[in-house]
């Protein structure tokens, strides 16, 4: 099973017993604010847990001092295969961002991707309020391709109307990809 480490992180798959780390920040509003979920509940993260135990896509960021989870990592390849194109998500605890680690656990998994899985192209989206998401991703390099409008809705205004949003994309090619 693969495990990256940095010079503070350790990036390794899920394991059930995640699952109180993980509710510590998926049960904060601020951290699910521009998921398609709401915030989860005990319950909800013990099943998230084992469930992303057994799913490829989901990896967890642990501090290598304490061990402890402080987020997670997406990565997931894309159909069909040939493309050799992955899609990369992030989320962290609010009380450990802006500390780097997000950055610093996105470029080790993307060192990863383009060195040992030979990917050849990462996109990534995100809500443009999200500056925090898409800041990140620039600071890695990515390129904006796309804003389109309206895409999608994950919440209701209080009329029970959809809220629209609209989607940055963003790229980054393995030629593109300098450390
Ligand atoms: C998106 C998200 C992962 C970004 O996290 P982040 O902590 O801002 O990102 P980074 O790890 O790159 O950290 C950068 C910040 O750490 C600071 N920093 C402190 N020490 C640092 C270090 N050693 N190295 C690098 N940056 C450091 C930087 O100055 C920067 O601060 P700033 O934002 O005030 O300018 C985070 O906001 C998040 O999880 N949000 C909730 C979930 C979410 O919306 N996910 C995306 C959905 S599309």
């Amino acid at each position: 099973m693969t495990i990256l480490d940095t010079d503070r992180l350790i990036i390794r798959r899920f394991k059930a017993e995640d699952w109180r780390d993980l509710h510590e920040y998926l049960s904060r509003e601020n951290v699910v604010k521009y998921e398609p979920y709401g915030v989860l509940t005990e319950k909800e993260s013990r099943e998230e847990a084992l469930r992303r135990s057994s799913d490829s896509a989901f990896w967890a960021v642990c501090l290598k001092e304490t061990g402890k989870m402080i987020g997670n990592l997406y990565f997931q390849e894309q159909e069909p295969k040939r493309f050799q194109t992955w899609v990369l998500g992030y989320v962290f605890h609010s009380d450990y961002q802006g500390n780097g680690y997000a950055g610093e656990a996105c470029r080790r998994l993307l060192k990863y991707g383009y060195e040992t899985l030979e990917i050849r192209r990462v996109i990534a989206m995100c809500n443009p309020e999200n500056q925090r998401s898409w800041k990140l991703l620039e600071r890695l390099n990515f390129r904006r391709e796309g804003h389109s409008l309206q895409t999608g809705y994950f919440k209701y205004d209080k009329d029970g109307n959809p809220i629209w949003h609209d989607t940055f994309l963003y790229a980054l090619l393995r030629t593109e990809w300098g450390e």
